[in-house]
C-alpha cells in the first residue's frame, strides 16, 4: 500500500498510540535504552515519535509543524546508536507492533519500514 495511506487504512491515531505507547512502556523497563534517555520523563519522545511516525504514514503533519524537518540521523547523532541499542529498539517495537491488530500485509510492511530505519540509525560499531 502507499505509506500515504497507510495511517487512514489501520485506523489512524488510535493505532499509532497503542503502538507508541506500547512501545515506550517497554523502553522505560529496557537497561540498554532507558539511559540513553537524556529526560526523566519519556513523555515528550513518545509524543516526538507518534507524530513523526503519524507523519510518515499519511496521517497529520504535526510532527514537521513542531519539529521542522525530521533529519532523524542528525538527531540521533547525540546518543550512541550500535548494534546493541539497535536491536533492542527493534525488540520493543517488535512487542507493540504484534499487539496493535493490524492484518498480515499492514504488519509486514510497517515492520519492513522500521527495520530498515533502525539500521539506518546507527552511529556506532559497537
Ligand atoms: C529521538 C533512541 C531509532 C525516531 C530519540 C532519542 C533517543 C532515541 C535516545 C531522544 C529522545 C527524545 O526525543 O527526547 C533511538 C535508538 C534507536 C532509535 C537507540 C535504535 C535504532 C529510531 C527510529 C526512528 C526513531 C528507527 C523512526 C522510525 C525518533 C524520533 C525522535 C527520536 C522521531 C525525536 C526526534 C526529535 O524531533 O527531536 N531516539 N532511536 N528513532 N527518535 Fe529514536
Amino acid at each position: 500500500t502507499d505509506p500515504q495511506n497507510f495511517y487512514a487504512e489501520v485506523g489512524g491515531a488510535p493505532v499509532f498510540d497503542k503502538i507508541v505507547s506500547r512501545f515506550y512502556e517497554q523502553v522505560r523497563e529496557d537497561e540498554v535504552l532507558r539511559p540513553l534517555y537524556p529526560e526523566e520523563d519519556l513523555g515528550p519522545a513518545e509524543v516526538r515519535l507518534r507524530m513523526f511516525l503519524e507523519q510518515y504514514w499519511g496521517g497529520p503533519r504535526t510532527y514537521s509543524d513542531q519539529r521542522g524537518h525530521p533529519r532523524l540521523r542528525m538527531r540521533h547523532a547525540p546518543f550512541k546508536v550500535g548494534p546493541i541499542e539497535r536491536d533492542a529498539w527493534l525488540r520493543c517495537m517488535r512487542v507493540a507492533v504484534d499487539e496493535a491488530g493490524l492484518d498480515d500485509a499492514h504488519r509486514a510492511q510497517l515492520w519492513q519500514y522500521l527495520t530498515y530505519a533502525a539500521a539506518s540509525m546507527v552511529n556506532s560499531d559497537f
